[in-house]
């Protein structure tokens, strides 16, 4: 399937739900209020791919990844790690609640897809 319909309220606050696109793993993440903040405040200067939180998003409370870890292609692991993101086991990359490599061999951000919100309870990915 080229394209693939979540319901965002199957994907409970704090949780990463995994969904199957494209043969890859898809991670749909409620971020909490905490995290949210958390990752506005990242000095972006101090990341190995520097991005703002703000660029990897378009609601504050929804973040969208594609699950394959940047260094040589395992899935992390959601909720894990030194930064609560995701912690891929294969190396030991550390990805924070915006999927952005933190610590660890990856040399890349967990990428984002193309997506839409279709209505504040549908997202559509692809
Ligand atoms: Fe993830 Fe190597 S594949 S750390």
């Amino acid at each position: 399937l080229a394209k693939i319909e979540v319901k965002l309220g199957d994907v409970p606050e704090g949780k990463s739900v995994t969904f199957k696109w494209r043969g890859k793993p898809l991670f749909v993440r409620h971020r909490t209020a905490e995290e949210i903040e958390q990752e506005r405040q990242v000095d972006v200067a101090s990341l190995r791919d520097p991005q703002h939180d703000d660029d990897r998003i378009q609601k504050p409370e929804w973040l969208v990844l594609i699950g394959v870890c940047t260094h040589l292609g395992c899935v992390p692991i959601a909720n894990a790690g030194e930064y609560g993101g995701y912690y891929c086991p294969c190396h030991g990359s550390h990805y924070d609640s915006s999927g952005r490599i933190r610590k660890g061999p990856a040399p890349l951000n967990l990428e984002v897809p193309q997506y839409e919100f279709v209505d504040d309870d549908t997202l559509l990915v692809g």
